[in-house]
C-alpha cells in the first residue's frame, strides 16, 4: 500500500502526463508498437499500423491511447484505497488474461515506456514518483495469470 506522501507525489507526477492524455497515451502505444512490433499482433483490427506517422493519425490508436490513460487515471484516484484500486485493476486484468490473451510480459513493457516518457518530459523525479504505481499495476496484472 501507499503512504500519504507516496499518494501525493504519485498523483502529482501522473497529473503532468495526464493533462495531455490522448497525445501521451498515443505516444506510449506508438513506442510500444514500433519498439516491440509483436505487440501489434493483438490489434489486427486496427488499420494504418505500418509506420509511426500513420499510427499518429489513426483514430483507433488515438482512441485506445486515451482509453488506456483513462483506466490508469481511475486507478491513480484510488491509490489510498486498495479495495477500490483492485476493483478497477482486477476486471481489466481478467479481460486481458482470458479474452484478449495478452502475454503478461507486455505489461512491464508498456509500464516501462510510460516511465520513460515521464522521465523524458518531466524529469527523473517525476518517473521516480510513479514507479511504485506501475510496479503495483504490473504485479497485480501478472498475478492474475497464476
Ligand atoms: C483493451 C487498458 C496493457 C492490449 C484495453 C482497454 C483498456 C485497457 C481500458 C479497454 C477495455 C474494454 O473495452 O473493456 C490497459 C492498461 C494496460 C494495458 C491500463 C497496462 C498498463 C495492454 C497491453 C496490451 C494490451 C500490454 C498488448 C500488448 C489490449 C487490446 C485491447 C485492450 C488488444 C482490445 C482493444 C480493442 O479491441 O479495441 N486495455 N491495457 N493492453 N488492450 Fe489493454
Amino acid at each position: 500500500s501507499f503512504s500519504e506522501a507516496e499518494v501525493q507525489s504519485a498523483r502529482g507526477a501522473w497529473e503532468k502526463i495526464y493533462v495531455d492524455a490522448e497525445d501521451n497515451g498515443t505516444a506510449v502505444l506508438i513506442r510500444m508498437f514500433t519498439e516491440h512490433p509483436d505487440t501489434k499482433s493483438y490489434f489486427t483490427h486496427f488499420k494504418g499500423m505500418d509506420s509511426a506517422e500513420e499510427m499518429k493519425q489513426s483514430d483507433q490508436v488515438r482512441g485506445h491511447g486515451k482509453r488506456v490513460f483513462t483506466a490508469i487515471n481511475d486507478m491513480v484516484q484510488h491509490l489510498d484505497n486498495t479495495e477500490a484500486f483492485l476493483g478497477i485493476l482486477n476486471p481489466l486484468g481478467q479481460k486481458h488474461a482470458t479474452q484478449l490473451k495478452i502475454d503478461p510480459k507486455n505489461f512491464r513493457i508498456i509500464c516501462d515506456i510510460i516511465l520513460q516518457l515521464m522521465e523524458e518530459k518531466f524529469g527523473g523525479d517525476c518517473k521516480a514518483s510513479f514507479e511504485k504505481v506501475t510496479n503495483e499495476i504490473c504485479t497485480h496484472l501478472t498475478n492474475i495469470y497464476k
